[in-house]
């Protein structure tokens, strides 16, 4: 159960498509005025049109990179809904191959959109969120951000990156009231391989296996109403990370014998 989230206003991240589309929904649904934001204009008009019998709602189109973007993002929904209680931070891209192939353009665009982008952004929440209505911030990181994987190394380093900032947050924000929630999910079936900046890796990733997004979405919601600190989600994610804690030089072995395999010399 938790609290209700009824008349909080939230701006969300990621809102044009696969999980933060999913969890707009179950934000209406719970009532939350809506700030929806992402680069796709066109999306983001028709989810404001759907969602709008059921809760008030504004698109922002803004790309999250951009100071300037950020910023307007924040004047605007603040100019909107006159503060702000929630802000959930969904937007990201990935990066599927080897660092032996990749660039630093690829590092530094993964960096930009699934690091520093969410971390501005809440600074410049900050002064609205602490004088907001039981106010909370949402990371949505990955299984990449406790365990890194091979092929994902932008990625993994991404999110790790955010996972060690919102803990840090955790306790610092202690002092405004501000609440910090990280989601942890595993695999998720979204169109997030068809947005990869590229798609290299030999192994087959079966996104199709996933979780829905609105599972994900209805367990994120929860865990904004529950207050929780930490939410593993995905069978496959929670037996890596028991298997990284517990047992973690069989884990290397197995990850190294399976790079072998796919990188073998015919
Ligand atoms: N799918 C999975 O298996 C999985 C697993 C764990 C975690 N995740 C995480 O879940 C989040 C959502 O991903 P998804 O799977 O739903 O993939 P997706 O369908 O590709 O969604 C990515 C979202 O991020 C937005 N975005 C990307 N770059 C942006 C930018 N520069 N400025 C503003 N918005 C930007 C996209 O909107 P526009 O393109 O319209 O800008 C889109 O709404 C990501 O953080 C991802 O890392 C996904």
């Amino acid at each position: 159960m938790g609290r209700s989230l009824t008349g909080r206003r939230c701006i969300l991240t990621g809102a044009s498509s696969g999980i933060g589309r999913a969890i707009a929904g179950e934000l209406a649904r719970a009532g939350v005025r809506l700030v929806l934001t992402a680069r796709s204009t066109d999306k983001l008009a028709t989810l404001e049109q759907e969602l709008q019998t059921q809760t008030e709602v504004l698109s922002i189109p803004a790309d999250v990179t951009s100071s300037a973007d950020r910023e307007r993002l924040i004047a605007d929904a603040v100019a909107r809904f006159g503060g702000l209680d929630l802000l959930v931070h969904v937007a990201g891209i990935a990066s599927f191959g080897h660092f032996a192939t990749s660039t630093e353009a690829i590092n530094r665009q993964i960096l930009e959109t699934n690091f520093f982008a969410p971390i501005e952004l809440t600074r410049l929440a900050m002064p609205h969120l602490t004088q907001g209505n039981d106010p909370r911030i949402c990371y949505l990181t990955s299984m990449c951000g406790r365990r890194g994987m091979p092929a994902w190394p932008e990625y993994s380093a991404s999110k790790f990156a955010l996972v060690g900032m919102a803990e840090a947050f955790r306790a610092e924000f202690v002092r405004f009231g501000v609440g910090v929630t990280t989601i942890v999910p595993g695999l998720t079936q979204t169109d997030l391989n068809q947005h990869m900046l590229r798609n290299e890796g030999k192994m087959n990733i079966p996104f199709g296996q996933g979780m829905t997004p609105e599972y994900v979405a209805q367990r994120t919601v929860a865990a904004i109403q529950q207050g929780r600190r930490e939410v593993v989600l995905g069978s496959e994610a929670k037996k890596m990370l028991l298997m990284n804690r517990f047992f973690p030089r069989l884990l290397n072995r197995l990850i190294a014998r399976r790079v072998r395999q796919l990188y073998a010399v015919p």
